[in-house]
């Protein structure tokens, strides 16, 4: 399929295999500039261009396909304009994958200061050196561009879920009329797939309104966003219910900052095949492990002389090689190497999991997958 990897005018070409036969989940493939994905899939998350903790070649290791990386971080540092003298992102960090640069529309409100938005963009204080910047669509496609990731996704408002009806209806014809402001200002559109990001928070015809908006302007790719920000997980699947539904079967759909396992599995059940999110990388530098039998928690004092290896049904070096005892004993004396061996050990899991659901829907069996994840990490 070098074809479909190559087609010279879409940088991203979804290719839709099966679909499961009980729950609609999709089989598919992506192809990319940097090679073909299989999804459903879950990208590791390398916020200043590295997975922390982790190397490419344990990411080559344990199968990860796709890696996302933050518009807003390296903008800060070490700048746009370096990573693209030093050949783009993937050269500089030695990443061959493919790369989906998540837009700063996120990140400028989670992390920045006296952030002002207006139509223009959004005026803040970076989480660095407290400077005055300005991001607006246009700027975040400039950046994206120089970086050159295979995925870019527009400039977007993420807003709080519980927010006023008008609020939303405001933000979103807002970040309807940035993504047309994105797709203008796209210079690689040949070379780099831009993404829309589909926001309404919990209200069905403002889902709807964004959903036709970002779709008239024939995106290769769209989002589901402002998710997993503090629903419940019943409101979460009440809006992918109908959202996914109105999202183009021949393109690829992406829930943005999920990684639970129940989550994962539900949101592919109703037709989403992307997935990002710190979640893995992040507790496995508190020592929080994710197993199939649910999260263990190294520092236990459970673990001190626990000579058993840290897990078994997850077959990457560190699980298989050393005892829950030892990762404790790093953990606790502050051993720097017990974060690589923490933060590996849980991408696997999940990359497993990911490969394990795309096998249960080739066969029609992803509910009868769904019940013994549920049964085993509870
Ligand atoms: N990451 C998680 N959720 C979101 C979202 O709604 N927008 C963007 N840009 N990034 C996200």
């Amino acid at each position: 399929k070098e074809e479909l990897m190559n087609d010279p005018k879409r940088p991203v070409v979804y290719e839709l295999l099966h679909v499961e036969k009980h729950t609609g989940a999709r089989l598919g493939r992506i192809y990319t500039r940097h090679g073909v994905v299989h999804t459903p899939m879950f990208m590791p998350v390398g916020t200043q261009a590295s997975v922390k903790n982790v190397s490419p070649r344990d990411l080559e290791d344990i199968n990860s396909q796709f890696i996302l990386s933050n518009t807003y971080h390296l903008w800060v540092r070490p700048g746009d304009e370096l990573i693209a003298k030093a050949g783009g992102l993937h050269k500089f960090m030695q990443w061959n994958g493919p790369i989906l640069t998540d837009s700063g529309g996120f990140q400028v409100w989670s992390l920045s200061k006296n952030n002002k938005i207006s139509e223009k963009g959004v005026d803040f204080k970076n989480h660095v050196d407290g400077s005055q910047m300005f991001l607006s669509p246009e700027v975040a496609m400039s950046i994206q561009n120089n970086l050159g990731s295979d995925v870019m996704m527009q400039l977007d408002e993420a807003i709080p879920y519980f927010e006023t009806y008008d609020y939303v209806k405001n933000s979103v014809e807002r970040t309807t009329r940035w993504a047309k402001r994105a797709k203008e200002a796209h210079n690689r559109p040949n070379d780099q797939a831009l993404f829309g990001i589909i926001q309404g928070a919990g209200f069905k015809d403002l889902r709807k309104l964004s959903a036709d908006g970002l779709i008239d302007l024939d995106l290769p790719g769209y989002a589901v966003g402002g998710l997993s920000v503090g629903e419940s997980k019943e409101e979460m699947n009440r809006v992918l219910d109908f959202t996914v539904d109105w999202m183009p079967a021949d393109k690829p759909r992406y829930l943005m900052g999920v990684a639970a396992p129940d989550s994962l599995i539900d949101s592919a059940i109703r037709g989403i095949d992307m997935f990002d999110c710190v979640l893995p990388t992040r507790i496995a530098r508190n020592g929080s492990l994710m197993t199939k039998h649910g999260r263990i928690v190294i520092t236990n004092s459970k673990y001190k002389d626990d000579f058993s290896l840290i897990d078994e049904d997850t077959e990457d070096y560190g699980s298989n090689t050393f005892t829950k005892a030892y990762l404790h004993h790093l953990f606790k004396a502050n051993e720097l190497y017990g974060q690589n061996i923490a933060s590996v050990h849980n991408l696997r899991y999940l990359l497993k999991l990911m490969e394990e659901m795309r096998e249960a829907i080739y066969h029609d069996e992803l509910l009868d997958f769904r019940a013994q994840v549920l049964e085993d990490y509870g």
